[in-house]
């Protein structure tokens, strides 16, 4: 079983990891949220820096942390796609220099593959085919998963992905930054029937609407105009609690009505939780229950693999390590690589 150590700098947190096989034997990550959190959202230039900065220590603490030296490890794993560039690259450059070093092979590691591992790590009886329902800050995604690289896109957000709205409409609020987190919390407090807000269907020239696909955007401007007519008739202070709770309530609903029945029309007995937006207590609830009560099982990482994180990579790569695939060290890095196209890879 292959013991691989893992980099990953995709957007806006330092990470590395070992792991082997499935045991996650250490997993460290340096969250650049302060650093961001000013702005309202991640700087891209700001974040590579930060990651040259940070990744030589988290690299060190990874392999400390997991009691292993360099003779057993057996391959170096890295992000490449999809994500910030300049960011993917002092993660690239650092795992490349590392397996030259070290003399170990190089996979280069797709960023969305290990949301979907990250399951893994945890359920030792998950297995494919099942559907995974991504939902990061840049992603919102239905996934047939039939097999290590076997991906089948079923649905996608048409604009903004879920965690998008969600730190969207943090921001509008002034609740600060990363939305998700805190309208989370906010939304345990307050009533999610107050405001009806919509689900994000897309229509169809035919009528009817799109069964997988939803659109984000709409809802972000809904609560905006909510907000301008609460403030228009003289409420103060906001509901904020009410209209988290019932923002939070119209994308959970629409994720979960579309995973369920993606999962029923194709038949898969599973549906595997992965991203940031998977930490949502209100998501992890609602698709667990409604998945019960039609007997399809529920996989939820927990909370430090929903979020991005280096275990999760490392997962996704030994497997293809064990399937004979390796990367050249000329492999560049992709703001965009669809999952379809992650052969390209090796
Ligand atoms: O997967 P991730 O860590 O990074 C990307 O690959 O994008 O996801 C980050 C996103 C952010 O938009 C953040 O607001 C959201 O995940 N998020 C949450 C929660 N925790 C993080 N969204 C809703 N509820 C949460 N508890
Ligand atoms: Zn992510």
């Amino acid at each position: 079983m292959a013991t691989i150590l893992a980099i990953e700098t995709s957007c806006d947190e330092t990470a590395a990891a070992v792991v082997c096989h499935r045991q996650v034997l250490s997993n460290v990550v340096a969250s650049q949220i302060d650093l961001h959190s000013r702005y309202g959202g991640v700087v891209p230039e700001l974040a590579s820096r930060e990651h040259l900065l940070t990744i030589g220590d988290i690299v060190q603490e990874a392999l400390l942390k997991s009691q292993l030296a360099w003779t057993d490890i057996d391959a170096v794993a890295t992000t490449c796609a999809p994500g910030l560039v300049g960011a993917l690259l002092v993660g690239m450059s650092v795992g490349k220099t590392l397996s030259m070093v070290h003399q170990k092979p190089f996979l280069g590691a797709h960023h969305l593959e290990g949301h979907i591992y990250a399951a893994y790590l945890e359920h030792q009886d998950l297995q494919a085919p099942f559907l995974c329902l991504l939902v990061s800050g840049g992603h919102t995604s239905l996934i047939r998963v039939d097999g290590c690289g076997q991906y089948t896109l079923l649905g996608k957000t048409r604009d903004d992905a879920a965690g998008e709205a969600f730190d969207k409409v943090a921001r509008l609020l002034e609740l600060g930054y990363p939305g998700g987190p805190i309208i989370d919390r906010l939304a345990q407090q307050g009533n999610p029937k107050a405001f009806h807000l919509p689900e994000g269907n897309i229509s169809l020239p035919e009528g009817g609407y799109h069964p997988y696909d939803a659109s984000f955007s709409g809802l972000k401007t809904a609560v905006l105009r909510l907000v301008d007519r609460l403030k228009a008739d003289g409420v103060d202070p906001l509901p904020l609690a009410d209209i988290a709770a019932s923002f939070q309530s119209a994308v959970v609903r629409a994720l979960t009505k579309r995973a369920v029945r993606a999962a029923q029309d194709q038949n898969l007995p599973a549906i595997v939780l992965g991203g940031g937006v998977a930490a949502n207590s209100g998501l992890r609830h609602s698709l667990s229950a409604m998945a019960a009560d039609q007997g399809i099982k529920v996989y939820v990482p927990s909370l430090q693999f929903c979020t991005d994180n280096a275990a999760m990579v490392a997962c996704a790569a030994s497997d293809h390590f064990d399937r004979g695939h390796r990367s050249s060290l000329d492999l560049g890095v992709y703001s965009r690589l669809p999952l379809d196209k992650i052969s390209t890879l090796y």
